[in-house]
C-alpha cells in the first residue's frame, strides 16, 4: 500500500500499469468532500487492503471515470461499494453498457462535489474526451492524461523512451497527444478555461507530481498550441 496524503483532503495511490510496453504506472486520486464524502478520480485495482484503507479515510460517495482509458477498475468498486455512484467521460456510457452511471460527465460539475471541485470537459481530443478538475481547497489540478510527467522514479526503459521523445522530466502531453488533437481551437479554449484556475499543485495519472509551479509547467508543455491561438 503505497497512499501518500498530499493536502489535508488530498491523497493519491498508485498502481503499476504498461501502456504501448512501457511501465507508466496508473494512480488513483482521493479527493475528501465535506461530511467525509470521498471522491474517487480514476481509481485503480480494488483489492481488499485498499478498499480497507479508502475507507478509513471517509465514505465513497463517488467513483469517477474520467477519459475513456481510465475506467477499468469502477465495476470492482462498484461491486465493493454498491451505494457510490458512478460518473464516466461521455462515451463511455457506449463503451461500459455493464456500468449503472448516476452521470455523465459534463462541462459543469456535479452538485454532489461542485462546493469544492471544478471541472472541465476538454474538446477537441475525442480519443481521450477527458474530463479535468480542480480541487479548490487544496489549489490542485487533478488531470489523468492530459499531461504525463515521467521522471527519476521510472523504470529505466520508460525514461529512455521519455527522454527520446523530450518529454522526460516535465509536466507534457505525449507525442501521441498532439498527433491526435482534432479541433485545435477547441482544444485550446478548453485549456484556457483549466488555465485560469489558481492551481498551483498538478497530479497527473502517469509520472510524478508537481508540488508547485505546476501552471506554468502546463503552460511550456502547452506552449506549441497557446502559442497557435495567439498568432491567430
Ligand atoms: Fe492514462
Amino acid at each position: 500500500m503505497n497512499m501518500q496524503q498530499l493536502d489535508s483532503d488530498l491523497w493519491i495511490t498508485d498502481f503499476p500499469l504498461r501502456f504501448l510496453g512501457l511501465e507508466v504506472g496508473a494512480r488513483m486520486t482521493i479527493v475528501r468532500l465535506p461530511d467525509r464524502q470521498l471522491f474517487l478520480h480514476s481509481p485503480i485495482a480494488a483489492t481488499r487492503e485498499l478498499v480497507r484503507a479508502v475507507e478509513e479515510l471517509g465514505r465513497v460517495a463517488c467513483l469517477v471515470a474520467p477519459n475513456l482509458f481510465h475506467h477499468l477498475y469502477v465495476g470492482e468498486w462498484k461491486q465493493r461499494i454498491p451505494e457510490a455512484a458512478v460518473y464516466v467521460a461521455p462515451g463511455l456510457e457506449q463503451k461500459r453498457p455493464d456500468l449503472e452511471l448516476a452521470g455523465v460527465l459534463g462541462e459543469r460539475p456535479e452538485p454532489l462535489w461542485s462546493d469544492s471541485i471544478d471541472q472541465v470537459l476538454v474538446q477537441g481530443l475525442p480519443f481521450t474526451n477527458e474530463v479535468v478538475f480542480f480541487h479548490r481547497p487544496s489549489a490542485t489540478l487533478i488531470a489523468t492524461d492530459l499531461a504525463f510527467n515521467v521522471g527519476p522514479g521510472s523504470p529505466p526503459l520508460t525514461r529512455f523512451v521519455f527522454r527520446l521523445s523530450r518529454a522526460y522530466g516535465r509536466l507534457t502531453p505525449t507525442f501521441l497527444e498532439r498527433l491526435l488533437v482534432r479541433d485545435a481551437d477547441a482544444f485550446r479554449a478548453s485549456l484556457e478555461r483549466i488555465l485560469a484556475w489558481p492551481f498551483e499543485r498538478v497530479v497527473v495519472a502517469h509520472g510524478q507530481v508537481s508540488e508547485s509551479g505546476g501552471r506554468e509547467e502546463l503552460v511550456r508543455g502547452y506552449s506549441w498550441l497557446l502559442e497557435r491561438g495567439q498568432g491567430a
